[in-house]
């Protein structure tokens, strides 16, 4: 058997100043975002915001339920959105942010697998790079050139579409 490996590349920048400017608001907003969570059961504030091709930026915070799986991630809930308003418009970056009343955050959040497999069917879609940045309320952000860089070996979806009728 042939052992195969996988390279994931991503950027680091020290803080906020370090980035250009329609990032710097994005990451801002993603931030902003987290005082906006319902996240009663987890005390975990996630803040999602997304660059549009047309200079629009769609916001979202992670929404929970009592019925715990019924909740939906800050990603999703963003990326959903900028899709239902804008259909079929590219989503060029999108900056995740995060803290908690809990634990200590050490490192940057990084979303879940689900939010990578549904921000990957966009990429794919539009056939352009969803740009990542990556963060907590302060500090390091990871920046990740496009959404496939984190989920090798992806399940593409998209191929199973019919041909419209
Ligand atoms: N969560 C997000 O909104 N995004 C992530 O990337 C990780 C997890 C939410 C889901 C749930 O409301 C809480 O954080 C704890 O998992």
């Amino acid at each position: 058997m042939k052992k195969k490996e996988l390279l994931v590349r991503y950027s680091e920048a020290e803080d906020l100043g370090h980035l250009p400017p329609d990032e710097q608001s994005l990451v801002a907003a993603s931030r902003e975002m987290t005082t906006k969570a319902y996240a009663p059961y987890s005390t975990f504030y996630v803040g999602a915001a997304v660059l549009l091709a047309n200079g629009e930026t769609i916001v979202g915070s992670n929404q929970e339920n009592g019925a715990y799986p019924s909740g939906l991630c800050a990603e999703r809930v963003a990326v959903f959105a900028a899709s239902a308003m804008f259909p079929g418009m590219p989503m060029v970056k999108i900056a995740i942010s995060a803290r908690s009343k809990r634990i200590e955050m050490e490192e940057p959040v990084s979303p879940c697998g689900a939010c990578r497999q549904v921000m990957l069917e966009y990429e794919a879609l539009q056939k352009g790079p969803i740009k990542m940045l990556l963060s907590k309320e302060s500090g390091r952000i990871l920046v990740i050139e496009k959404v496939s860089d984190l989920l090798p070996l992806a399940f593409l979806g998209g191929r199973l579409k019919k041909e419209e009728a």
